[in-house]
């Protein structure tokens, strides 16, 4: 396991918050209709009532780019002036290349290295602290971190023990590194791989590959030990929370809210408990989304701040677990005052010009580059007949 504690005099500060939702909804009764399930089972077992499921043309990559988008835009920031973006996801749109650099392209983000990071529904929080741990290093001074899935695409819609769990969406916060105080002041990685066939999607990677058979047998879709599962959940959440605050030199009592991962009210309930805290002071929004994995915290912090759930200098803890198995806990104490001021109509006018440019810029960059492929074609074949004509 990994534990950080960020240095105090430069630190990552969350300046922008964004999410994104398909708009079609899926509601438990509808699910009824397709598996032998009811609305009552799992309300009662889970706390969802619906989620939100990409429509046709809707992939991790757009909901990352609305995400991403509406965050830049509370920051006011150039995207060209970001250092790096990191997506975290287990539901990119192409094996490779990385969603990030699909979000990097479509931002206009010269400047910013970009990759995808693995870690389950842990994956936001890794990709957090992954981002606050070279921006205190004073390597880069601003990140965009995004948590994003289309989890219906991975989804046995013929499983109800899985199918009844899952929904999609993305959300992204933006990085500053900053010398002063507040920020992520600490946090708690780690995995047991030895769990890695509790949670997990056997087929379409190198150890088996895509074929026909695989399909056949639905390898490409998700596979749970649901109860053994939920053990683990309810173990390490609230452990790693409990250290990362200790690494910050806090306790329970000094926080303002938890931000955990979205995946069944039950949890968040035993979690608020071994934690020794109200249920209130357990964010859930599970109701509407259902467990939308890497986005699950970022759309909650974003739903906390709306909700206006967090104010300046509020100790707020995140904390998730997943596939792998993973699990993960950031402490931050928000620095920034909220609600954040409306912008001016002309800064709404300006920032979309600059979206549009990005794309403008994609596509002449893509038209640039058939040219130059053609421009080299031509060069390589006169001097072929060049040298052939020399040999004569
Ligand atoms: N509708 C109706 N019945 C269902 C059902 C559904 N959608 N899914 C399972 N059942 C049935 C089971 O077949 C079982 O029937 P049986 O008693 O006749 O065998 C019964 O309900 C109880 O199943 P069980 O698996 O014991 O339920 P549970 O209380 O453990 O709840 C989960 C199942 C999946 C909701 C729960 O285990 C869970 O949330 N686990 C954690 C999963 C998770 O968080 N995954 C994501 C990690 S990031």
């Amino acid at each position: 396991m990994s534990d950080t504690r960020y240095p105090s005099n430069r630190r990552g500060h969350i300046i922008g918050w964004g999410k994104a939702l398909p708009e079609r909804v899926l509601t438990n009764d509808e699910l009824a209709t397709l598996v032998d399930t009811s609305d009552e089972w799992i309300r009662q077992r889970t706390g969802i009532a619906e989620r939100h499921i990409a429509g046709e043309g809707e992939t991790t990559f757009s909901l990352s780019l609305k995400a991403a988008q509406d965050a830049l835009h509370i920051t006011n920031l150039d995207p060209i002036h970001l250092d790096l973006i990191i997506v975290a996801t287990v539901t990119p749109d192409y094996p490779f290349p990385a969603t990030a650099c699909l979000l990097q392209d479509a931002l206009g983000a010269q400047h910013a290295a970009a990759f995808d990071l693995q870690a389950g529904c842990s994956g936001f929080v890794y990709g957090l602290s992954v981002a606050a741990g070279l921006l205190a290093a004073g390597l880069y001074r601003y990140a965009l971190v995004v948590g994003a899935e289309t989890l219906s695409r991975i989804t046995d819609w013929t499983d109800r023990t899985t199918c009844v769990l899952f929904g999609d969406g993305a959300g992204a916060v933006v990085l500053e590194s900053r010398e002063e105080p507040g920020g992520i002041l600490s946090s708690v990685l780690g995995a047991d791989g030895s769990g890695g066939e509790l949670l997990m999607i056997p087929g379409g990677g190198s150890a088996h590959p895509t074929c026909a058979e695989m399909v056949q047998d639905r390898q490409h879709f998700i596979q749970m030990k649901g109860q053994e599962v939920f053990r683990f959940a309810t173990r390490t959440m609230p452990e790693a929370a409990r250290q990362a605050l200790e690494k910050a030199e806090l306790g329970v009592d000094d926080v303002a809210l938890f931000v955990p991962h979205q995946a069944n009210d039950r949890i968040l309930q035993t979690a608020a408990k071994r934690l020794g805290v109200p249920e209130d002071k357990m964010f859930s929004n599970l109701a509407r989304y259902g467990n939308t994995s890497a986005a699950s915290i970022p759309i909650a912090l974003c739903e906390a701040i709306e909700q206006e759930r967090i104010k300046r200098d509020d100790v707020i803890v995140l904390t998730g677990f997943g596939a792998g198995l993973t699990w993960a806990a950031a402490v931050v104490r928000w620095s920034l005052p909220l609600p954040s001021p409306t912008p001016r109509r002309r800064t709404i006018v300006w920032r979309s010009l600059r979206f549009r440019w990005a794309r403008l810029r994609s596509r002449l960059r893509r038209l640039w580059r058939r040219v130059d492929a053609r421009l080299f074609n031509l060069r390589y074949e006169q001097d072929g007949r060049r040298k052939r004509r020399d040999e004569e």
